[in-house]
Protein backbone atom coordinates (compact mmCIF):
# COMPACT_ATOMS: atom_id res chain seq x y z
CA UNK A 1 0.00 0.00 0.00
CA UNK A 2 1.45 3.41 -0.46
CA UNK A 3 2.64 5.88 2.17
CA UNK A 4 -0.36 8.48 2.56
CA UNK A 5 2.15 10.72 2.10
CA UNK A 6 3.15 10.76 -1.49
CA UNK A 7 6.45 12.07 -2.32
CA UNK A 8 5.86 12.37 -5.70
CA UNK A 9 3.27 15.29 -5.98
CA UNK A 10 5.50 18.07 -7.27
CA UNK A 11 4.87 21.37 -5.43
CA UNK A 12 5.54 23.67 -8.54
CA UNK A 13 7.91 26.47 -8.80
CA UNK A 14 9.67 26.68 -5.29
CA UNK A 15 12.98 27.27 -4.72
CA UNK A 16 14.84 24.50 -4.59
CA UNK A 17 15.40 24.00 -1.26
CA UNK A 18 11.89 23.30 -0.80
CA UNK A 19 11.15 20.94 -3.62
CA UNK A 20 12.18 17.93 -1.01
CA UNK A 21 8.93 18.90 0.60
CA UNK A 22 6.76 17.60 -1.82
CA UNK A 23 4.57 15.79 0.41
CA UNK A 24 0.54 15.79 -0.70
CA UNK A 25 -2.58 13.98 0.90
CA UNK A 26 -3.04 12.62 -2.61
CA UNK A 27 -2.03 9.20 -3.39
CA UNK A 28 -1.26 8.46 -6.82
CA UNK A 29 -2.87 5.79 -8.04
CA UNK A 30 -6.60 5.94 -6.72
CA UNK A 31 -6.78 2.24 -5.70
CA UNK A 32 -4.21 2.60 -3.33
CA UNK A 33 -5.89 6.33 -2.03
CA UNK A 34 -6.55 6.07 1.91
CA UNK A 35 -7.29 9.40 3.30
CA UNK A 36 -5.13 10.88 6.37
CA UNK A 37 -6.79 11.57 9.54
CA UNK A 38 -6.82 15.21 10.05
CA UNK A 39 -4.15 14.47 13.34
CA UNK A 40 -1.81 12.87 10.71
CA UNK A 41 -1.99 15.79 8.17
CA UNK A 42 -1.31 18.05 10.76
CA UNK A 43 1.95 15.72 11.78
CA UNK A 44 2.94 15.83 8.26
CA UNK A 45 2.69 19.61 8.12
CA UNK A 46 4.79 19.78 11.30
CA UNK A 47 7.46 17.74 9.65
CA UNK A 48 7.39 19.71 6.63
CA UNK A 49 8.01 22.64 8.93
CA UNK A 50 10.68 21.33 10.66
CA UNK A 51 12.94 19.74 8.21
CA UNK A 52 12.82 23.17 5.93
CA UNK A 53 13.51 25.05 8.98
CA UNK A 54 16.72 22.62 9.65
CA UNK A 55 17.95 22.90 6.25
CA UNK A 56 18.04 26.44 6.04
CA UNK A 57 19.52 27.05 9.67
CA UNK A 58 22.23 24.83 9.86
CA UNK A 59 23.62 23.54 12.72
CA UNK A 60 27.60 25.80 11.73
CA UNK A 61 27.47 29.07 9.90
CA UNK A 62 30.16 31.28 10.82
CA UNK A 63 30.12 33.60 12.76
CA UNK A 64 28.79 30.67 15.07
CA UNK A 65 28.23 33.76 17.89
CA UNK A 66 25.82 35.18 15.90
CA UNK A 67 23.98 32.07 14.37
CA UNK A 68 24.70 29.16 17.33
CA UNK A 69 21.89 30.80 19.17
CA UNK A 70 19.33 31.02 16.20
CA UNK A 71 19.91 27.36 15.73
CA UNK A 72 19.88 26.63 18.98
CA UNK A 73 16.49 28.42 19.71
CA UNK A 74 14.94 26.48 16.64
CA UNK A 75 15.84 23.95 16.99
CA UNK A 76 14.39 23.41 20.41
CA UNK A 77 11.10 22.86 18.80
CA UNK A 78 8.15 24.45 19.75
CA UNK A 79 4.93 23.61 18.76
CA UNK A 80 4.94 25.85 15.44
CA UNK A 81 1.65 26.63 15.59
CA UNK A 82 1.95 30.31 13.38
CA UNK A 83 3.55 28.21 10.39
CA UNK A 84 0.86 25.45 11.01
CA UNK A 85 -1.78 28.08 10.92
CA UNK A 86 -0.62 29.00 7.81
CA UNK A 87 0.04 25.71 5.92
CA UNK A 88 -3.09 24.87 7.35
CA UNK A 89 -4.80 28.14 5.62
CA UNK A 90 -3.43 27.90 2.52
CA UNK A 91 -4.78 23.93 2.53
CA UNK A 92 -8.43 25.77 2.98
CA UNK A 93 -7.98 27.11 -0.49
CA UNK A 94 -5.54 24.74 -2.56
CA UNK A 95 -4.00 21.20 -2.26
CA UNK A 96 -0.59 22.56 -2.90
CA UNK A 97 -0.18 23.73 0.92
CA UNK A 98 3.64 23.91 0.40
CA UNK A 99 3.33 26.95 -1.73
CA UNK A 100 2.95 28.44 1.83
CA UNK A 101 6.31 27.26 3.54
CA UNK A 102 8.43 30.11 2.81
CA UNK A 103 6.17 32.31 4.41
CA UNK A 104 5.69 29.70 6.84
CA UNK A 105 9.04 30.01 8.26
CA UNK A 106 9.10 33.68 7.90
CA UNK A 107 6.06 33.55 10.14
CA UNK A 108 8.26 30.94 12.99
CA UNK A 109 11.80 32.68 12.80
CA UNK A 110 9.67 36.08 13.36
CA UNK A 111 8.23 34.38 16.59
CA UNK A 112 11.54 32.97 17.62
CA UNK A 113 12.99 36.42 17.32
CA UNK A 114 10.52 38.03 19.60
CA UNK A 115 11.54 35.34 22.00
CA UNK A 116 14.56 35.95 22.27
CA UNK A 117 13.93 39.80 23.30
CA UNK A 118 10.73 38.80 25.19
CA UNK A 119 13.40 36.41 27.52
CA UNK A 120 15.64 39.50 27.95
CA UNK A 121 12.88 41.45 28.55
CA UNK A 122 10.72 39.60 30.70
CA UNK A 123 14.32 37.49 32.69
CA UNK A 124 13.50 34.19 31.90
CA UNK A 125 15.92 31.61 32.26
CA UNK A 126 14.23 28.90 30.64
CA UNK A 127 12.03 28.40 27.17
CA UNK A 128 11.23 25.18 25.47
CA UNK A 129 12.84 23.38 29.37
CA UNK A 130 16.11 24.69 28.06
CA UNK A 131 18.12 27.93 29.24
CA UNK A 132 17.28 31.34 27.13
CA UNK A 133 19.44 32.64 24.76
CA UNK A 134 20.33 35.77 26.88
CA UNK A 135 21.08 33.20 30.35
CA UNK A 136 23.29 30.98 27.90
CA UNK A 137 25.05 33.74 25.95
CA UNK A 138 24.74 36.60 27.30
CA UNK A 139 22.17 40.08 26.94
CA UNK A 140 24.20 41.05 23.33
CA UNK A 141 23.58 37.87 22.00
CA UNK A 142 20.09 38.05 22.67
CA UNK A 143 20.02 41.52 20.35
CA UNK A 144 21.94 40.38 18.26
CA UNK A 145 21.08 37.12 16.94
CA UNK A 146 17.03 37.89 17.82
CA UNK A 147 17.60 41.22 15.19
CA UNK A 148 19.63 38.13 12.80
CA UNK A 149 16.23 36.47 12.83
CA UNK A 150 13.98 39.09 12.31
CA UNK A 151 15.92 39.88 9.20
CA UNK A 152 15.87 36.22 8.26
CA UNK A 153 11.88 36.07 8.36
CA UNK A 154 11.93 38.70 5.60
CA UNK A 155 14.33 37.22 3.93
CA UNK A 156 11.97 33.93 3.84
CA UNK A 157 8.97 35.55 3.20
CA UNK A 158 10.88 37.18 0.25
CA UNK A 159 10.89 33.69 -1.41
CA UNK A 160 7.07 33.27 -1.63
CA UNK A 161 7.07 32.38 -5.61
CA UNK A 162 3.83 34.27 -6.31
CA UNK A 163 5.92 37.58 -7.11
CA UNK A 164 2.43 39.53 -7.46
CA UNK A 165 1.25 38.92 -3.65
CA UNK A 166 4.60 40.07 -2.06
CA UNK A 167 3.82 43.97 -1.42
CA UNK A 168 0.54 42.46 0.06
CA UNK A 169 2.26 40.26 1.74
CA UNK A 170 4.82 42.63 3.33
CA UNK A 171 2.39 45.20 3.99
CA UNK A 172 0.82 42.83 6.27
CA UNK A 173 4.03 41.35 8.07
CA UNK A 174 5.40 44.98 8.84
CA UNK A 175 2.21 45.99 10.20
CA UNK A 176 1.88 42.64 12.37
CA UNK A 177 5.70 43.24 13.10
CA UNK A 178 5.02 46.76 14.45
CA UNK A 179 1.64 45.87 16.40
CA UNK A 180 3.68 42.81 18.25
CA UNK A 181 6.42 45.86 19.40
CA UNK A 182 3.78 47.47 20.26
CA UNK A 183 2.31 45.07 22.48
CA UNK A 184 5.27 44.09 24.43
CA UNK A 185 6.00 48.18 25.11
CA UNK A 186 2.59 47.92 26.71
CA UNK A 187 3.01 44.87 28.59
CA UNK A 188 6.53 46.22 29.99
CA UNK A 189 4.60 49.48 30.42
CA UNK A 190 1.98 47.80 32.64
CA UNK A 191 4.18 46.16 35.05
CA UNK A 192 4.53 49.71 36.76
CA UNK A 193 1.06 50.29 36.27
CA UNK A 194 -1.34 49.55 39.11
CA UNK A 195 -4.94 50.74 37.21
CA UNK A 196 -4.43 48.71 34.29
CA UNK A 197 -7.82 48.21 33.14
CA UNK A 198 -9.49 44.39 31.42
CA UNK A 199 -9.64 46.16 28.26
CA UNK A 200 -6.39 47.40 28.31
CA UNK A 201 -4.94 44.31 29.16
CA UNK A 202 -7.32 43.19 26.26
CA UNK A 203 -5.50 45.18 23.41
CA UNK A 204 -2.37 44.54 24.53
CA UNK A 205 -2.53 40.56 24.40
CA UNK A 206 -3.94 41.51 20.80
CA UNK A 207 -1.23 43.51 19.84
CA UNK A 208 1.82 41.13 21.54
CA UNK A 209 0.26 37.58 20.45
CA UNK A 210 -2.71 37.63 18.93
CA UNK A 211 -2.29 39.42 15.34
CA UNK A 212 0.89 37.12 14.57
CA UNK A 213 -1.97 34.14 14.84
CA UNK A 214 -4.22 35.98 12.82
CA UNK A 215 -1.45 37.57 10.01
CA UNK A 216 -0.61 33.34 9.91
CA UNK A 217 -4.08 32.55 8.88
CA UNK A 218 -3.86 35.55 6.73
CA UNK A 219 -0.89 35.54 5.06
CA UNK A 220 -1.43 31.73 4.51
CA UNK A 221 -4.70 31.99 2.93
CA UNK A 222 -3.51 34.62 0.52
CA UNK A 223 -0.65 32.68 -0.85
CA UNK A 224 -3.66 29.80 -1.21
CA UNK A 225 -5.57 32.06 -3.68
CA UNK A 226 -8.37 33.28 -0.73
CA UNK A 227 -9.90 36.50 -2.17
CA UNK A 228 -9.02 39.74 0.39
CA UNK A 229 -12.30 39.27 2.11
CA UNK A 230 -12.44 35.91 3.31
CA UNK A 231 -8.23 36.47 4.37
CA UNK A 232 -9.97 39.43 6.76
CA UNK A 233 -12.25 37.05 8.20
CA UNK A 234 -9.47 34.05 9.12
CA UNK A 235 -7.50 37.43 10.47
CA UNK A 236 -10.31 37.99 12.82
CA UNK A 237 -10.68 34.23 13.56
CA UNK A 238 -6.52 34.39 14.20
CA UNK A 239 -6.79 36.99 16.42
CA UNK A 240 -9.75 35.31 18.43
CA UNK A 241 -7.90 32.25 18.78
CA UNK A 242 -4.41 34.49 19.91
CA UNK A 243 -6.40 36.22 22.92
CA UNK A 244 -7.76 32.87 24.06
CA UNK A 245 -3.82 31.56 23.49
CA UNK A 246 -2.42 34.24 25.27
CA UNK A 247 -5.01 33.78 28.92
CA UNK A 248 -4.03 30.32 28.25
CA UNK A 249 -0.41 30.81 28.66
CA UNK A 250 -1.41 33.42 31.52
CA UNK A 251 -2.71 30.36 33.05
CA UNK A 252 -0.46 28.14 32.74
CA UNK A 253 2.74 30.84 34.31
CA UNK A 254 0.76 30.08 37.09
CA UNK A 255 -0.95 26.65 37.34
CA UNK A 256 1.46 24.84 34.27
CA UNK A 257 4.19 22.53 35.07
CA UNK A 258 7.39 23.47 34.53
CA UNK A 259 8.77 20.60 32.54
CA UNK A 260 5.82 20.20 30.04
CA UNK A 261 5.38 23.99 30.00
CA UNK A 262 9.27 24.70 29.47
CA UNK A 263 9.51 27.89 30.94
CA UNK A 264 9.64 28.77 34.58
CA UNK A 265 5.94 28.84 36.56
CA UNK A 266 5.25 32.09 37.60
CA UNK A 267 7.50 34.66 36.31
CA UNK A 268 4.38 36.66 35.79
CA UNK A 269 3.87 36.88 39.23
CA UNK A 270 7.21 37.71 40.31
CA UNK A 271 7.55 39.98 37.44
CA UNK A 272 3.82 41.63 38.52
CA UNK A 273 2.63 41.62 34.54
CA UNK A 274 -1.30 42.26 34.38
CA UNK A 275 -2.44 39.24 33.37
CA UNK A 276 -5.72 38.61 33.52
CA UNK A 277 -5.54 36.74 36.26
CA UNK A 278 -4.43 39.26 38.22
CA UNK A 279 -6.53 41.88 37.09
CA UNK A 280 -9.56 39.90 37.83
CA UNK A 281 -8.11 38.77 41.30
CA UNK A 282 -8.04 42.86 42.33
CA UNK A 283 -11.37 42.84 41.27
CA UNK A 284 -13.03 40.39 42.70
CA UNK A 285 -10.65 40.49 46.42
CA UNK A 286 -12.30 42.62 49.57
CA UNK A 287 -10.66 43.74 52.48
CA UNK A 288 -7.34 42.46 54.22
CA UNK A 289 -6.93 39.74 50.71
CA UNK A 290 -7.23 42.80 48.74
CA UNK A 291 -4.68 44.55 50.77
CA UNK A 292 -2.30 41.33 50.46
CA UNK A 293 -2.30 41.29 46.94
CA UNK A 294 -1.52 45.51 46.61
CA UNK A 295 1.35 44.89 48.86
CA UNK A 296 2.62 41.99 47.23
CA UNK A 297 2.57 44.15 44.20
CA UNK A 298 4.30 46.94 45.75
CA UNK A 299 7.57 44.62 46.59
CA UNK A 300 10.84 44.40 44.21
CA UNK A 301 10.38 41.41 42.04
CA UNK A 302 13.15 39.52 43.95
CA UNK A 303 11.11 40.10 46.82
CA UNK A 304 7.77 38.93 44.75
CA UNK A 305 9.79 35.58 44.19
CA UNK A 306 8.72 34.14 47.62
CA UNK A 307 5.00 35.38 46.98
CA UNK A 308 4.09 33.13 43.92
CA UNK A 309 2.13 30.36 46.98
CA UNK A 310 0.55 33.26 48.74
CA UNK A 311 -0.52 34.90 45.19
CA UNK A 312 -1.84 31.59 43.97
CA UNK A 313 -3.86 31.42 47.53
CA UNK A 314 -5.16 34.85 46.75
CA UNK A 315 -6.31 33.92 43.18
CA UNK A 316 -8.09 30.61 44.96
CA UNK A 317 -10.34 33.37 47.09
CA UNK A 318 -11.15 35.69 44.05
CA UNK A 319 -11.97 32.25 41.81
CA UNK A 320 -9.51 33.38 39.26
CA UNK A 321 -8.63 29.93 37.16
CA UNK A 322 -12.07 29.33 36.80
CA UNK A 323 -13.28 32.30 34.98
CA UNK A 324 -9.71 32.24 33.01
CA UNK A 325 -10.41 29.21 32.18
CA UNK A 326 -13.97 30.10 30.90
CA UNK A 327 -12.55 33.17 29.14
CA UNK A 328 -10.10 31.08 27.19
CA UNK A 329 -13.09 28.56 26.42
CA UNK A 330 -15.28 31.79 24.98
CA UNK A 331 -12.93 32.77 22.84
CA UNK A 332 -11.93 29.90 21.31
CA UNK A 333 -15.57 29.36 20.70
CA UNK A 334 -15.31 32.66 18.99
CA UNK A 335 -12.32 31.66 16.61
CA UNK A 336 -14.29 28.37 15.61
CA UNK A 337 -17.30 30.29 14.65
CA UNK A 338 -15.84 32.41 12.69
CA UNK A 339 -14.02 30.26 10.51
CA UNK A 340 -16.99 27.46 10.53
CA UNK A 341 -19.19 30.51 9.02
CA UNK A 342 -16.16 30.89 6.36
CA UNK A 343 -16.36 29.20 2.49
CA UNK A 344 -13.54 26.92 2.97
CA UNK A 345 -12.67 23.85 0.91
CA UNK A 346 -13.84 21.32 3.81
CA UNK A 347 -10.63 18.98 3.81
CA UNK A 348 -8.96 22.65 4.86
CA UNK A 349 -11.52 24.01 7.40
CA UNK A 350 -11.77 20.63 9.07
CA UNK A 351 -7.80 20.69 9.54
CA UNK A 352 -7.90 24.04 11.38
CA UNK A 353 -10.58 23.35 13.57
CA UNK A 354 -8.83 20.50 14.37
CA UNK A 355 -5.37 22.23 15.04
CA UNK A 356 -7.85 24.59 16.86
CA UNK A 357 -9.11 21.97 19.46
CA UNK A 358 -5.41 20.51 19.66
CA UNK A 359 -5.28 24.25 21.41
CA UNK A 360 -7.93 24.06 23.80
CA UNK A 361 -6.55 22.33 26.99
CA UNK A 362 -3.26 22.69 25.99
CA UNK A 363 -0.63 22.05 28.68
CA UNK A 364 2.46 23.42 27.07
C1 LIG B 1 5.01 31.63 23.38
O1 LIG B 1 4.46 31.09 22.23
C2 LIG B 1 4.72 33.08 23.40
C3 LIG B 1 3.31 33.40 23.53
C4 LIG B 1 2.68 34.10 22.65
C5 LIG B 1 2.58 32.98 24.69
P1 LIG B 1 4.25 29.53 22.02
O2 LIG B 1 3.50 28.97 23.20
O3 LIG B 1 3.64 29.31 20.69
O4 LIG B 1 5.73 28.99 22.07
P2 LIG B 1 6.38 27.76 21.30
O5 LIG B 1 6.80 28.27 19.97
O6 LIG B 1 5.38 26.66 21.21
O7 LIG B 1 7.57 27.40 22.15
C1 LIG C 1 4.32 36.59 24.74
O1 LIG C 1 4.32 37.08 26.00
C2 LIG C 1 4.44 37.69 23.70
C3 LIG C 1 5.64 37.68 22.88
C4 LIG C 1 6.66 36.87 23.05
C5 LIG C 1 5.73 38.63 21.80
P1 LIG C 1 4.90 36.24 27.22
O2 LIG C 1 6.03 36.98 27.84
O3 LIG C 1 3.78 35.82 28.09
O4 LIG C 1 5.49 34.93 26.52
P2 LIG C 1 6.25 33.76 27.28
O5 LIG C 1 5.34 33.29 28.38
O6 LIG C 1 7.53 34.34 27.80
O7 LIG C 1 6.43 32.71 26.22
MG1 LIG D 1 7.93 36.18 28.46
MG1 LIG E 1 6.67 38.96 27.80
MG1 LIG F 1 3.72 34.00 29.25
Amino acid sequence: MLSSWDKDFSTGGLPPHYHKYNISFRASKAIDYVMPSPKDQLAGMHRAIEEALSLRFPEHRPPSGLFSPIHYTLSLGGKRLRPLLSCVASYCFTEDWQKSLPAALALEVFHNFTLLHDDLMDRSPLRRGQATVYRRWGDNTAILSGDAMSIEAYAALGEVTESKKLPCLLSIFSKMALEVCVGQQLDMEYEERQDVTVSEYMEMIRLKTSVLLGASLQIGSIIGGASPKVASQLYESGVALGLAFQIQDDLLDVYGDEATFGKPIGGDIINAKKTLLLLYALEQLKGHELEELKEILALTSEDRRNQIAHVRSLYEVAGVRTYAEQVVKQYTARAYALTEALPLRSEGKELLLTLFDTLAGRKS
